[in-house]
Protein backbone atom coordinates (compact mmCIF):
# COMPACT_ATOMS: atom_id res chain seq x y z
CA UNK A 1 0.00 0.00 0.00
CA UNK A 2 3.51 2.27 0.48
CA UNK A 3 2.75 3.36 -3.48
CA UNK A 4 -0.42 5.02 -2.54
CA UNK A 5 1.84 7.64 0.19
CA UNK A 6 3.24 10.81 -2.05
CA UNK A 7 7.09 11.15 -1.37
CA UNK A 8 8.12 14.03 1.09
CA UNK A 9 10.90 14.71 -2.05
CA UNK A 10 7.39 15.31 -4.28
CA UNK A 11 5.90 17.35 -1.35
CA UNK A 12 8.96 19.64 -0.89
CA UNK A 13 8.91 20.55 -4.52
CA UNK A 14 5.66 21.83 -4.26
CA UNK A 15 6.38 24.00 -1.28
CA UNK A 16 9.21 25.34 -3.41
CA UNK A 17 7.17 25.57 -6.55
CA UNK A 18 4.92 27.69 -4.05
CA UNK A 19 7.24 30.41 -3.41
CA UNK A 20 8.97 30.58 -6.41
CA UNK A 21 5.21 31.55 -7.07
CA UNK A 22 5.43 34.63 -5.09
CA UNK A 23 6.44 37.41 -7.69
CA UNK A 24 3.16 36.56 -9.34
CA UNK A 25 0.78 36.18 -6.93
CA UNK A 26 2.24 38.77 -4.26
CA UNK A 27 -0.38 40.81 -3.40
CA UNK A 28 -3.36 39.21 -4.88
CA UNK A 29 -6.18 37.51 -2.91
CA UNK A 30 -7.57 33.57 -3.65
CA UNK A 31 -10.98 32.42 -2.98
CA UNK A 32 -12.02 28.94 -2.87
CA UNK A 33 -15.71 28.05 -3.06
CA UNK A 34 -16.94 25.07 -1.60
CA UNK A 35 -20.02 22.68 -2.40
CA UNK A 36 -20.80 19.18 -0.68
CA UNK A 37 -19.64 16.95 2.27
CA UNK A 38 -17.29 17.91 5.03
CA UNK A 39 -14.79 15.98 3.19
CA UNK A 40 -14.73 18.92 0.47
CA UNK A 41 -14.77 21.19 3.35
CA UNK A 42 -11.63 19.66 4.74
CA UNK A 43 -10.08 19.59 1.30
CA UNK A 44 -10.92 23.63 0.51
CA UNK A 45 -8.84 24.47 3.93
CA UNK A 46 -6.01 22.13 2.73
CA UNK A 47 -6.15 24.68 -0.82
CA UNK A 48 -6.54 27.50 1.05
CA UNK A 49 -3.45 26.80 3.07
CA UNK A 50 -1.72 26.19 0.28
CA UNK A 51 -2.75 28.88 -1.87
CA UNK A 52 -1.48 31.30 1.22
CA UNK A 53 1.29 29.15 0.69
CA UNK A 54 1.66 30.37 -2.95
CA UNK A 55 1.36 34.20 -1.51
CA UNK A 56 -2.09 34.71 -2.19
CA UNK A 57 -4.35 36.11 0.59
CA UNK A 58 -7.41 34.39 1.30
CA UNK A 59 -10.68 36.13 0.74
CA UNK A 60 -14.46 35.05 1.26
CA UNK A 61 -15.52 37.83 -1.42
CA UNK A 62 -14.72 36.10 -4.76
CA UNK A 63 -15.48 39.42 -6.29
CA UNK A 64 -11.84 40.50 -4.93
CA UNK A 65 -10.10 37.56 -5.66
CA UNK A 66 -8.03 36.89 -8.97
CA UNK A 67 -7.54 33.20 -8.21
CA UNK A 68 -10.99 31.27 -7.67
CA UNK A 69 -11.42 27.35 -7.00
CA UNK A 70 -14.43 25.80 -7.24
CA UNK A 71 -14.80 22.69 -5.21
CA UNK A 72 -17.80 20.57 -6.90
CA UNK A 73 -19.72 17.95 -5.49
CA UNK A 74 -21.26 15.54 -7.50
CA UNK A 75 -23.49 13.75 -5.04
CA UNK A 76 -26.62 14.75 -6.29
CA UNK A 77 -27.70 16.83 -9.88
CA UNK A 78 -28.91 19.26 -7.54
CA UNK A 79 -25.22 19.66 -6.18
CA UNK A 80 -23.54 19.35 -10.02
CA UNK A 81 -26.07 21.96 -11.32
CA UNK A 82 -25.35 24.56 -8.48
CA UNK A 83 -21.86 23.78 -9.01
CA UNK A 84 -21.90 24.23 -13.19
CA UNK A 85 -23.98 28.02 -11.84
CA UNK A 86 -21.46 28.92 -10.28
CA UNK A 87 -18.30 28.48 -12.56
CA UNK A 88 -21.27 30.14 -14.81
CA UNK A 89 -21.18 33.46 -12.92
CA UNK A 90 -17.52 33.51 -13.70
CA UNK A 91 -17.97 34.62 -17.53
CA UNK A 92 -18.39 38.27 -17.54
CA UNK A 93 -15.90 38.75 -14.75
CA UNK A 94 -13.16 36.93 -16.98
CA UNK A 95 -14.17 38.99 -20.08
CA UNK A 96 -13.38 42.63 -17.85
CA UNK A 97 -9.98 41.10 -16.13
CA UNK A 98 -8.05 38.63 -18.50
CA UNK A 99 -5.71 38.36 -15.02
CA UNK A 100 -8.22 36.36 -12.95
CA UNK A 101 -7.46 32.62 -12.67
CA UNK A 102 -10.53 30.15 -12.61
CA UNK A 103 -10.02 26.63 -11.30
CA UNK A 104 -12.81 24.08 -10.63
CA UNK A 105 -11.64 20.75 -9.05
CA UNK A 106 -13.49 17.86 -6.53
CA UNK A 107 -15.78 15.40 -7.68
CA UNK A 108 -17.51 17.04 -10.14
CA UNK A 109 -14.14 17.47 -12.22
CA UNK A 110 -12.70 14.30 -11.50
CA UNK A 111 -15.80 12.51 -14.28
CA UNK A 112 -14.77 12.77 -17.71
CA UNK A 113 -18.32 13.64 -18.64
CA UNK A 114 -18.63 16.58 -16.87
CA UNK A 115 -14.68 17.35 -17.85
CA UNK A 116 -15.88 16.91 -21.35
CA UNK A 117 -18.65 19.05 -20.45
CA UNK A 118 -16.83 22.00 -18.67
CA UNK A 119 -14.12 21.73 -21.79
CA UNK A 120 -16.66 22.41 -24.09
CA UNK A 121 -18.89 25.13 -22.48
CA UNK A 122 -16.92 26.81 -20.19
CA UNK A 123 -13.88 28.19 -21.92
CA UNK A 124 -13.48 30.67 -19.39
CA UNK A 125 -12.26 28.06 -16.85
CA UNK A 126 -8.56 27.73 -16.56
CA UNK A 127 -7.96 24.31 -14.74
CA UNK A 128 -9.00 21.25 -13.85
CA UNK A 129 -7.70 19.30 -11.13
CA UNK A 130 -8.87 16.05 -9.65
CA UNK A 131 -9.87 14.68 -5.75
CA UNK A 132 -6.59 13.46 -5.18
CA UNK A 133 -4.62 16.15 -6.52
CA UNK A 134 -4.61 18.98 -3.85
CA UNK A 135 -1.08 18.77 -2.75
CA UNK A 136 -0.11 19.71 -6.49
CA UNK A 137 -1.49 23.08 -6.67
CA UNK A 138 1.59 24.87 -6.78
CA UNK A 139 2.55 23.26 -10.01
CA UNK A 140 -1.32 23.50 -11.36
CA UNK A 141 -1.10 27.37 -10.80
CA UNK A 142 2.30 27.78 -12.23
CA UNK A 143 1.57 25.28 -15.04
CA UNK A 144 -1.75 27.62 -15.64
CA UNK A 145 0.59 30.81 -15.67
CA UNK A 146 3.25 29.43 -17.75
CA UNK A 147 1.15 27.77 -20.77
CA UNK A 148 -1.65 30.37 -20.83
CA UNK A 149 -3.59 27.55 -22.18
CA UNK A 150 -5.90 25.44 -20.49
CA UNK A 151 -5.19 22.77 -18.11
CA UNK A 152 -6.08 19.73 -16.84
CA UNK A 153 -4.30 17.30 -13.93
CA UNK A 154 -6.43 14.04 -13.17
CA UNK A 155 -5.45 10.75 -11.87
CA UNK A 156 -6.63 8.96 -15.34
CA UNK A 157 -6.33 5.49 -13.67
CA UNK A 158 -9.52 3.83 -13.34
CA UNK A 159 -12.10 4.06 -10.43
CA UNK A 160 -10.43 0.92 -8.83
CA UNK A 161 -7.25 1.72 -8.74
CA UNK A 162 -7.21 5.34 -8.44
CA UNK A 163 -6.15 7.54 -5.18
CA UNK A 164 -3.18 8.59 -3.38
CA UNK A 165 -2.32 10.54 0.44
CA UNK A 166 -0.32 13.43 0.63
CA UNK A 167 1.08 14.69 4.24
CA UNK A 168 2.99 17.64 5.19
CA UNK A 169 1.38 20.58 3.27
CA UNK A 170 -0.16 23.40 5.52
CA UNK A 171 -3.76 23.72 6.31
CA UNK A 172 -5.64 26.82 7.03
CA UNK A 173 -8.58 26.48 9.08
CA UNK A 174 -11.60 28.17 9.57
CA UNK A 175 -12.81 27.53 12.77
CA UNK A 176 -9.80 28.04 15.94
CA UNK A 177 -12.22 25.32 17.82
CA UNK A 178 -13.49 23.08 15.72
CA UNK A 179 -11.75 20.86 13.19
CA UNK A 180 -11.96 18.52 10.35
CA UNK A 181 -9.60 15.47 10.56
CA UNK A 182 -9.52 13.14 7.47
CA UNK A 183 -8.37 9.21 8.59
CA UNK A 184 -9.15 8.17 5.31
CA UNK A 185 -10.01 8.76 2.01
CA UNK A 186 -12.24 6.89 -1.26
CA UNK A 187 -14.83 4.36 -0.59
CA UNK A 188 -15.02 0.35 -2.21
CA UNK A 189 -18.33 -0.06 -1.44
CA UNK A 190 -20.00 0.14 -4.30
CA UNK A 191 -23.51 0.97 -3.60
CA UNK A 192 -25.24 1.21 -6.67
CA UNK A 193 -26.80 4.57 -6.71
CA UNK A 194 -23.71 6.40 -5.77
CA UNK A 195 -20.90 8.54 -7.34
CA UNK A 196 -18.39 8.55 -4.68
CA UNK A 197 -16.35 5.54 -5.33
CA UNK A 198 -16.04 6.54 -8.83
CA UNK A 199 -15.27 10.43 -7.74
CA UNK A 200 -12.87 9.59 -5.06
CA UNK A 201 -11.39 6.53 -5.77
CA UNK A 202 -10.43 3.55 -3.84
CA UNK A 203 -10.17 3.23 -0.18
CA UNK A 204 -6.92 4.21 1.41
CA UNK A 205 -6.25 4.85 5.35
CA UNK A 206 -3.74 7.56 6.59
CA UNK A 207 -1.13 6.34 8.97
CA UNK A 208 -2.63 5.95 12.68
CA UNK A 209 0.60 8.19 13.92
CA UNK A 210 -0.22 10.98 11.33
CA UNK A 211 -3.73 11.14 12.18
CA UNK A 212 -3.18 10.74 16.16
CA UNK A 213 -0.27 13.09 16.21
CA UNK A 214 -2.44 15.39 14.28
CA UNK A 215 -5.61 15.28 16.92
CA UNK A 216 -3.17 15.68 19.85
CA UNK A 217 -1.75 18.89 18.10
CA UNK A 218 -5.10 19.81 18.10
CA UNK A 219 -6.65 19.58 21.41
CA UNK A 220 -3.36 21.61 22.69
CA UNK A 221 -3.84 24.19 20.36
CA UNK A 222 -7.21 24.52 22.20
CA UNK A 223 -9.53 22.60 19.41
CA UNK A 224 -12.65 21.32 21.21
CA UNK A 225 -14.70 19.45 18.61
CA UNK A 226 -12.18 17.21 16.42
CA UNK A 227 -14.20 15.41 13.45
CA UNK A 228 -12.88 12.37 11.93
CA UNK A 229 -13.63 12.00 8.37
CA UNK A 230 -14.00 8.78 5.85
CA UNK A 231 -16.67 7.61 3.47
CA UNK A 232 -16.53 4.44 5.45
CA UNK A 233 -14.54 5.27 8.60
CA UNK A 234 -15.62 1.74 9.70
CA UNK A 235 -13.18 0.19 7.46
CA UNK A 236 -10.10 2.08 8.38
CA UNK A 237 -6.90 -0.15 8.40
CA UNK A 238 -3.77 2.64 9.24
CA UNK A 239 -2.15 0.63 11.62
CA UNK A 240 -5.20 -0.31 13.86
CA UNK A 241 -9.23 -0.54 13.73
CA UNK A 242 -11.08 2.25 13.79
CA UNK A 243 -12.25 1.84 17.59
CA UNK A 244 -8.91 2.30 18.62
CA UNK A 245 -8.11 4.59 16.92
CA UNK A 246 -10.77 7.06 17.92
CA UNK A 247 -10.16 5.82 21.40
CA UNK A 248 -6.46 7.11 20.80
CA UNK A 249 -7.89 10.18 19.87
CA UNK A 250 -10.04 10.82 22.64
CA UNK A 251 -7.78 10.18 25.24
CA UNK A 252 -5.91 13.21 25.74
CA UNK A 253 -5.94 15.62 28.32
CA UNK A 254 -8.40 18.39 28.74
CA UNK A 255 -12.19 18.75 27.45
CA UNK A 256 -13.02 17.96 24.13
CA UNK A 257 -15.10 16.01 21.98
CA UNK A 258 -14.36 13.44 19.33
CA UNK A 259 -16.83 12.80 16.81
CA UNK A 260 -17.08 10.53 13.14
CA UNK A 261 -18.18 10.58 10.18
CA UNK A 262 -19.73 8.28 8.09
CA UNK A 263 -19.85 4.70 9.47
CA UNK A 264 -21.47 1.72 7.06
CA UNK A 265 -23.77 -0.37 9.08
CA UNK A 266 -22.81 -3.44 7.83
CA UNK A 267 -19.49 -3.53 9.69
CA UNK A 268 -19.92 -0.94 13.06
CA UNK A 269 -19.04 -3.01 15.53
CA UNK A 270 -19.72 -3.60 18.72
CA UNK A 271 -16.20 -2.68 19.78
CA UNK A 272 -16.98 0.76 18.42
CA UNK A 273 -20.17 1.30 20.17
CA UNK A 274 -18.35 0.04 23.16
CA UNK A 275 -15.73 3.06 22.77
CA UNK A 276 -18.45 5.54 22.61
CA UNK A 277 -20.27 4.49 25.18
CA UNK A 278 -16.94 4.30 27.59
CA UNK A 279 -15.02 7.45 26.36
CA UNK A 280 -16.12 10.59 27.87
CA UNK A 281 -14.43 12.51 25.34
CA UNK A 282 -16.18 10.65 21.95
CA UNK A 283 -19.44 12.35 21.12
CA UNK A 284 -22.89 10.74 21.93
CA UNK A 285 -23.85 10.97 18.46
CA UNK A 286 -23.84 7.99 15.91
CA UNK A 287 -24.85 8.69 12.42
CA UNK A 288 -25.45 5.41 10.62
CA UNK A 289 -27.20 5.78 7.29
CA UNK A 290 -29.88 3.39 6.67
CA UNK A 291 -30.95 4.36 3.07
CA UNK A 292 -33.73 2.66 3.02
CA UNK A 293 -36.04 0.30 5.69
CA UNK A 294 -36.69 -2.68 2.45
CA UNK A 295 -34.75 -5.47 2.63
CA UNK A 296 -35.53 -5.95 -0.58
CA UNK A 297 -34.15 -2.69 -1.52
CA UNK A 298 -30.93 -2.39 0.47
CA UNK A 299 -30.01 -5.57 -1.53
CA UNK A 300 -30.43 -3.73 -4.80
CA UNK A 301 -28.91 -0.66 -3.71
CA UNK A 302 -25.75 -3.29 -2.94
CA UNK A 303 -25.75 -2.16 1.23
CA UNK A 304 -24.65 -5.63 2.47
CA UNK A 305 -26.76 -5.59 5.50
CA UNK A 306 -31.03 -6.21 5.95
CA UNK A 307 -33.61 -4.27 7.95
CA UNK A 308 -33.32 -6.79 10.37
CA UNK A 309 -29.60 -6.37 10.89
CA UNK A 310 -29.57 -2.49 10.76
CA UNK A 311 -32.20 -2.97 13.48
CA UNK A 312 -30.02 -4.49 15.90
CA UNK A 313 -27.43 -3.12 15.39
CA UNK A 314 -29.39 0.54 16.67
CA UNK A 315 -30.96 -1.36 19.45
CA UNK A 316 -27.01 -2.51 20.33
CA UNK A 317 -26.23 1.50 20.30
CA UNK A 318 -29.54 2.29 21.81
CA UNK A 319 -29.18 0.24 24.63
CA UNK A 320 -25.53 0.72 25.37
CA UNK A 321 -25.22 4.67 25.02
CA UNK A 322 -28.79 5.45 26.41
CA UNK A 323 -28.17 9.76 25.81
CA UNK A 324 -26.77 9.04 22.20
CA UNK A 325 -28.89 10.52 19.25
CA UNK A 326 -29.31 8.68 16.33
CA UNK A 327 -29.01 10.25 13.05
CA UNK A 328 -29.12 8.44 9.58
CA UNK A 329 -29.70 9.30 5.45
CA UNK A 330 -32.30 7.85 3.56
CA UNK A 331 -32.95 7.74 -0.30
CA UNK A 332 -36.75 8.30 -1.25
CA UNK A 333 -37.60 6.96 -4.91
CA UNK A 334 -35.02 4.03 -5.41
CA UNK A 335 -35.60 2.23 -8.68
CA UNK A 336 -38.72 -0.09 -8.46
CA UNK A 337 -38.99 1.13 -5.01
CA UNK A 338 -43.03 0.40 -3.62
CA UNK A 339 -45.46 2.00 -1.68
CA UNK A 340 -44.75 -1.51 0.70
CA UNK A 341 -40.99 -0.75 0.45
CA UNK A 342 -41.62 2.59 1.40
CA UNK A 343 -43.98 1.74 4.19
CA UNK A 344 -41.29 -0.51 5.84
CA UNK A 345 -38.55 2.72 5.05
CA UNK A 346 -41.34 4.52 7.60
CA UNK A 347 -41.99 1.52 10.30
CA UNK A 348 -38.04 1.33 10.64
CA UNK A 349 -37.87 4.68 11.38
CA UNK A 350 -41.08 4.49 13.91
CA UNK A 351 -38.97 1.83 15.59
CA UNK A 352 -35.78 2.92 15.36
CA UNK A 353 -36.80 6.73 16.72
CA UNK A 354 -33.69 8.54 15.12
CA UNK A 355 -32.99 12.67 16.40
CA UNK A 356 -32.77 13.93 13.00
CA UNK A 357 -32.98 12.35 9.34
CA UNK A 358 -31.16 13.43 6.02
CA UNK A 359 -33.71 12.63 3.03
CA UNK A 360 -32.82 13.18 -0.32
CA UNK A 361 -34.62 12.08 -3.21
CA UNK A 362 -32.76 9.49 -5.77
CA UNK A 363 -30.77 11.09 -8.28
CA UNK A 364 -29.23 8.77 -11.06
CA UNK A 365 -25.33 9.49 -11.30
CA UNK A 366 -23.51 8.47 -14.62
CA UNK A 367 -21.53 5.44 -14.32
CA UNK A 368 -23.44 3.83 -11.89
CA UNK A 369 -25.80 0.49 -11.64
CA UNK A 370 -28.79 2.06 -10.38
CA UNK A 371 -29.06 4.59 -13.34
CA UNK A 372 -29.39 1.75 -15.92
CA UNK A 373 -32.46 -0.04 -13.73
CA UNK A 374 -35.41 -0.11 -14.85
CA UNK A 375 -38.36 0.85 -12.73
CA UNK A 376 -36.84 4.45 -12.29
CA UNK A 377 -39.76 6.48 -10.01
CA UNK A 378 -41.90 9.32 -10.85
CA UNK A 379 -40.27 12.51 -9.27
CA UNK A 380 -44.00 13.18 -7.82
CA UNK A 381 -44.08 10.24 -6.33
CA UNK A 382 -40.67 10.66 -4.72
CA UNK A 383 -41.78 13.90 -4.24
CA UNK A 384 -44.52 12.96 -1.66
CA UNK A 385 -42.32 9.91 -0.26
CA UNK A 386 -40.05 12.53 1.02
CA UNK A 387 -42.64 14.54 2.20
CA UNK A 388 -44.39 12.00 4.42
CA UNK A 389 -40.99 11.12 5.82
CA UNK A 390 -40.31 14.10 6.90
CA UNK A 391 -43.45 15.34 8.32
CA UNK A 392 -43.60 12.10 10.48
CA UNK A 393 -39.59 12.72 11.39
CA UNK A 394 -40.30 15.94 12.82
CA UNK A 395 -43.09 14.48 15.05
CA UNK A 396 -40.34 11.89 16.33
CA UNK A 397 -37.41 14.61 16.72
CA UNK A 398 -39.95 16.52 19.02
CA UNK A 399 -40.91 13.65 21.00
CA UNK A 400 -37.03 12.80 21.54
CA UNK A 401 -36.02 15.87 22.66
CA UNK A 402 -38.76 16.28 25.29
CA UNK A 403 -36.88 14.12 27.26
CA UNK A 404 -34.13 16.68 28.04
CA UNK A 405 -36.49 19.31 29.28
CA UNK A 406 -35.31 20.27 32.81
CA UNK A 407 -32.07 18.53 32.20
CA UNK A 408 -28.35 20.41 32.58
CA UNK A 409 -26.13 19.94 29.24
CA UNK A 410 -22.73 21.01 28.30
CA UNK A 411 -22.90 23.13 25.56
CA UNK A 412 -19.81 24.14 23.13
CA UNK A 413 -20.53 27.28 22.03
CA UNK A 414 -20.80 29.02 18.94
CA UNK A 415 -20.95 32.59 20.04
CA UNK A 416 -24.40 34.31 18.30
CA UNK A 417 -26.45 32.60 15.64
CA UNK A 418 -27.71 34.57 12.49
CA UNK A 419 -30.40 36.44 14.40
CA UNK A 420 -27.91 37.12 17.48
CA UNK A 421 -29.20 34.90 19.68
CA UNK A 422 -26.76 32.53 21.71
CA UNK A 423 -26.10 28.94 20.31
CA UNK A 424 -23.94 26.04 20.45
CA UNK A 425 -24.10 22.14 20.28
CA UNK A 426 -24.52 19.62 22.77
CA UNK A 427 -22.52 16.41 23.03
CA UNK A 428 -25.42 15.14 20.36
CA UNK A 429 -24.94 17.77 18.14
CA UNK A 430 -27.73 18.88 19.11
CA UNK A 431 -28.43 22.58 18.57
CA UNK A 432 -29.02 24.28 22.23
CA UNK A 433 -29.47 27.91 22.32
CA UNK A 434 -29.65 30.20 25.96
CA UNK A 435 -29.66 33.20 27.07
CA UNK A 436 -26.41 34.85 28.19
CA UNK A 437 -23.37 34.86 25.34
CA UNK A 438 -20.79 32.84 25.77
CA UNK A 439 -17.93 33.10 23.58
CA UNK A 440 -17.18 31.19 20.33
CA UNK A 441 -15.20 27.88 21.22
CA UNK A 442 -16.22 27.90 25.55
CA UNK A 443 -17.96 25.12 27.23
CA UNK A 444 -20.75 26.16 29.25
CA UNK A 445 -23.87 24.15 31.40
CA UNK A 446 -27.30 24.81 30.04
CA UNK A 447 -30.63 23.90 31.95
CA UNK A 448 -33.04 22.66 29.14
CA UNK A 449 -36.77 24.74 29.38
CA UNK A 450 -38.17 24.07 26.02
CA UNK A 451 -37.86 22.04 22.83
CA UNK A 452 -38.67 22.05 19.36
CA UNK A 453 -37.82 19.43 16.39
CA UNK A 454 -34.18 20.72 15.69
CA UNK A 455 -33.60 22.97 18.62
CA UNK A 456 -33.01 22.73 22.40
CA UNK A 457 -33.43 25.87 24.38
CA UNK A 458 -32.54 27.05 27.67
CA UNK A 459 -30.61 29.13 30.87
CA UNK A 460 -26.67 29.17 31.50
CA UNK A 461 -26.52 27.39 34.88
N1 LIG B 1 -29.23 10.05 -4.98
C1 LIG B 1 -29.72 10.50 -3.78
N2 LIG B 1 -29.02 10.46 -2.64
C2 LIG B 1 -27.78 9.94 -2.69
N3 LIG B 1 -26.85 9.76 -1.73
C3 LIG B 1 -25.76 9.23 -2.29
N4 LIG B 1 -25.95 9.04 -3.61
C4 LIG B 1 -27.21 9.48 -3.88
C5 LIG B 1 -28.00 9.54 -5.06
N5 LIG B 1 -27.54 9.10 -6.22
C6 LIG B 1 -27.08 10.09 -0.32
C7 LIG B 1 -26.95 8.85 0.57
C8 LIG B 1 -25.64 9.10 1.27
C9 LIG B 1 -25.63 10.62 1.36
C10 LIG B 1 -24.31 11.24 1.63
O1 LIG B 1 -26.11 11.02 0.10
O2 LIG B 1 -28.00 8.84 1.49
O3 LIG B 1 -25.56 8.50 2.54
FE1 LIG C 1 -21.34 5.93 -1.48
FE2 LIG C 1 -21.95 3.58 -0.34
FE3 LIG C 1 -19.41 4.43 -0.35
FE4 LIG C 1 -21.20 5.67 1.21
S1 LIG C 1 -20.55 3.53 1.42
S2 LIG C 1 -19.69 6.65 -0.14
S3 LIG C 1 -23.06 5.55 -0.05
S4 LIG C 1 -20.62 3.89 -2.15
Amino acid sequence: MNDIFIPQSEIERQKEIAKSLHPITNGKKACVITFGCQQNENDSELMAGILELCGYEITDNSELAEMIIINTCAIREHAEIRALSEAGQFKGRKANNRNIKIGLCGCMAQQSHRREQIYKSYPYVDFVFGTDMHYKLPEIIKTSFESKKRVSFITEKSHDCFGTISEGMPIRRESSYKAWVPVMYGCNNFCTYCVVPFARGRERSRNKDDVIAEVKSLVERGYKDITLLGQNVNSYNGGCDFADLLDACASFDGEYRVRFMTSHPKDASSKLVDVIANNKNVAKHFHLPVQSGSSRVLKLMNRKYDREQYLAKAMEIREKIPDIALTTDIICGFPTETETDFSDTMSLVKTVGFDMIYTFIYSPRVGTVAAKMDGQIPKDVSNARFKALSDMENDIAQSLNEKFVGKTLRVLSDGVNKNGIPCGRSTQNKIVTFDKVVPAGEFADVTIETVGAYALMGKIK
